[in-house]
């Protein structure tokens, strides 16, 4: 439909259609549906009535296409003006096909690999009726205690950036509207969520303007620029204000400094709990701050529907504002195509073929063996051969809870576990399993005994999939102690320990490193978890999964990350042992791996690194670098590009990643990459937020992992 067409919609809507249209609202509040009838006590809480949801805009996280087709029908009757509702849903790293977890696919540091997995998320979940998606999350995370930082892709606001781009694209396609299997991408959560202090959930943020405009606010600023549909707040205050009632965020930032013109929806409830952040008294001073700062879709709470009348009629409220977010709603339906076909996703039988499809499988399978990380990797004892007697030990050798923190619609019964994989693929396989939390004596001693009978041991230990995720923050970033004491009674039974870890999240695993021979850390892998672990164990595939978040030592060295600033004191080698240093009495400085790292099974020799020793201010510096596969097998490697400020008008920090590119190469093969950094990449903001490239010394730093790098010197003259 044209612009007009819309224009005259909105004309012909009343006031409390349109107020209805800024409502979500979850299934079970639909006619339609087979739910329908138990709901009187939560429509009576919400202040619902049938008039008001026969208007509502959206529809949350509904279950079955064919609830959604039958409440689209009902709707499509009861509307007055034929005003389709448009189905969102979480659909975070895959939909009924499960994808590795987003901080494993941040360690793929990969654009084709991530918009690979929303491609096939889109695909699977726009043949189930779903409109939008509530991802990328973009949020910056530097705190393991947080259980989010599973859905962020990690730490840094130049990968974060490429790869929350990588994953618009991938859901949205080139063209939404003609193009059915492609959902609309809904950033989140604008902004600066993954900064809660001491990493607890829904707790303050609280940071300089000028960090949140250097790190926080790229990654949201890229997603916008690939075109994203929508944008989430955020439940946290910003300098004291809630994200979601935040006008200066909302309008100043979001929209006239990043451009934004889609609809903006509340995250769940957070209109209403801006009431618990003591900035309004009720829900009435709620709907106003959060409409005034240019919220224009509540999610599950009634400010909107309560008050929002009451506001524009005593004039408190311009219906002007209202009217704008009610054409960014049906500029969106629109974009969707859904005037002209309501049903969109809803009515096609054929496509059923495009849910949990062999090749989708296959995609998430790839997917999986380039977001795992190898952490250590002592005389090559891996890969493993098939010759070998293989016992499988612990909480995860058998079990299918390898999907991961946010799945609503894939189902661990699909997933393919350890023991799937690999049973029968040996001379000798055995599986141990274990419980999580508590090993009975008699469980350690299977382990043992299994342990000595066999040539090596893959120790499949780690998380469950809820131990990260929302409403899952920890004080103390470790797996139950019985599992750390599991590694050590089997390491001394048989020392060939390979360890597998699944995990949501960066944890203290030192015992676990010391005890094994090889680390390789899967995160959550999804669907083909079993599939992928056998590529990698066995070299059919080269891990070159690289950190996307520093692995502490400990919970105490938190935040750490590799993109810190310096100190006036700094701890070297030449005044170890000095006391008034910026270290830890207890524990080293450095993490126990740090940002970019990965092994491989074969060896990469950056040679021919080539740049300009001067270049003007505004001027580009290409960096040319040679790359060969020196060793015996085929593999991926990702050669990262650093820069460091060495001296300027404020402390830069120590080395910001600013190029990146993943190559695969034949043994023995070689190739030349080139990367170009540019203006921005040597800019910064002052205290006073203005941008500027500061003249100087520069060091650019190029290597495989931000701790193993070579260093160049650049002078940026006027
Ligand atoms: C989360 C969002 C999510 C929403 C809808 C909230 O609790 O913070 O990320 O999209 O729920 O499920």
């Amino acid at each position: 439909m044209d612009k007009k067409y819309l224009e005259d919609l909105l004309l012909k809507m009343t006031l409390d259609e349109k107020i209805s249209q800024m409502m979500q609202l979850s299934p079970i509040f639909f006619k339609g549906t087979e739910m329908q009838g138990e709901i009187t006590g939560p429509m009576e809480e919400l202040h619902l009535t049938e008039e008001i949801i026969k208007n509502a805009g959206s529809v949350l996280g509904s279950s079955s296409k064919k609830d959604m087709l039958q409440i689209q029908e009902a709707h499509m009757e009861t509307n007055r003006l034929g005003i389709p509702l448009i189905f969102m849903a979480d659909i975070i790293h895959g939909h009924k096909t499960i994808f590795p977890i987003p901080l494993a696919l941040g360690a793929s540091f990969s654009e084709e690999i991530v918009g690979e997995m929303a491609r096939v998320s889109a695909l699977e979940a726009s043949a189930s009726g779903h409109h939008v998606t509530f991802s990328p999350m973009v949020d910056l995370v530097r705190d393991p205690r947080w259980g989010r930082v599973m859905e962020s892709t990690g730490e840094d606001p130049h990968l974060n950036s490429r790869l929350g781009a990588a994953m618009v694209k991938g859901y949205q396609g080139e063209n939404l509207l003609e193009d059915h299997t492609r959902l609309a991408a809904c950033v989140k959560h604008f902004a600066a969520y993954g900064a809660p202090q001491g990493g607890r959930e829904y707790h303050t943020v609280d940071m300089s303007m000028r960090e949140f405009y250097q790190n926080y606010l790229p990654a949201y600023e890229a997603a916008l620029e690939a075109g994203a549909k929508m944008v989430m707040t955020s439940f946290n205050v910003l300098d004291g204000v809630p994200a979601t009632m935040n006008k200066w965020l909302n309008r100043d930032v979001l929209r006239k400094e990043l451009g934004f013109s889609g609809v903006l929806i509340s995250d769940w409830g957070a209109v209403k709990e801006v009431i618990n952040h003591g900035t309004a008294a009720n829900t009435k001073e709620a709907a106003k701050g959060a409409v005034l700062a240019g919220v224009d879709l509540e999610m599950m709470t009634e400010c909107y529907i309560t008050s929002l009348k009451e506001l524009v009629e005593s004039g408190e409220v311009a219906e002007s504002l209202v009217d704008e977010a009610v054409m960014r709603m049906l500029v969106l339906k629109n974009d969707l195509g859904l005037f002209e076909d309501p049903y969109r996703g809803l009515k096609v039988s054929e496509r059923t073929g495009d849910i949990l499809s062999a090749r989708n499988r296959q995609a998430a399978r790839r997917v999986a063996t380039e977001s795992a990380v190898l952490l250590k990797n002592n005389q090559n004892i891996l890969p493993l051969s098939t010759d070998q007697k293989v016992a499988f030990i612990g909480p995860l050798a058998e079990s299918k809870d390898v999907l991961g923190g946010w799945v609503v619609y894939g189902e661990k019964s699909d997933a393919v576990s350890i023991y799937d994989a690999f049973s029968g693929k040996f001379s000798e396989t055995k599986f141990v399993t274990t419980d999580y939390e508590t090993i009975s004596e008699a469980d350690y001693k299977r382990a043992e005994d299994a342990a000595k009978d066999a040539d090596v041991i893959v120790l499949c230990v780690g998380e469950k999939s809820e131990w990260s995720g929302e409403a899952a923050s920890l004080a103390t970033i470790r797996l139950p102690e019985a599992q750390y004491e599991l590694c050590k009674r089997i390491a001394a039974a048989n020392s060939s320990v390979v360890t597998v870890l699944f995990n949501g999240r960066p944890l203290d695993i030192k015992e676990l490193v010391q005890n094994s021979e090889a680390v390789l850390d899967v995160f959550f892998p999804g669907t083909e978890a079993g599939n992928a672990i056998f590529d990698l164990l066995t070299g059919k595939v080269n891990p070159s999964g690289k950190l996307s978040m520093t692995i502490p030592q400990t919970t105490g060295q938190i935040p750490i990350f590799y993109n810190e600033l310096r100190t006036g004191r700094p701890k070297t080698e030449q005044n170890a042992g000095e006391k008034y240093l910026s270290q830890y009495l207890d524990i080293p400085n450095e993490p126990l791996f740090p940002f970019g790292f990965g092994l491989s099974y074969t060896h990469f020799a950056l040679t021919d690194i080539k740049m300009k020793k001067e270049i003007a201010v505004g001027e580009s510096l290409t960096v040319d670098v040679t790359v060969q596969n020196t060793g015996e097998c085929a593999g991926s490697e990702v050669v990262q590009v650093y820069l460091f400020d060495v001296t300027a008008s404020v402390s830069r920090p120590q080395k910001e990643l600013k190029a990146f590119q993943k190559v695969y190469l034949e043994s023995g093969e070689k190739t030349t990459l080139s990367f170009i950094l540019n203006e921005k990449d040597f800019s910064f903001y002052l205290p006073d937020l203005k941008v500027v490239q500061e003249e100087g010394i520069h060091h650019v730093f190029v290597g495989t992992s931000s701790c193993d790098v070579k260093s160049f010197e650049v002078r940026v003259v006027r």
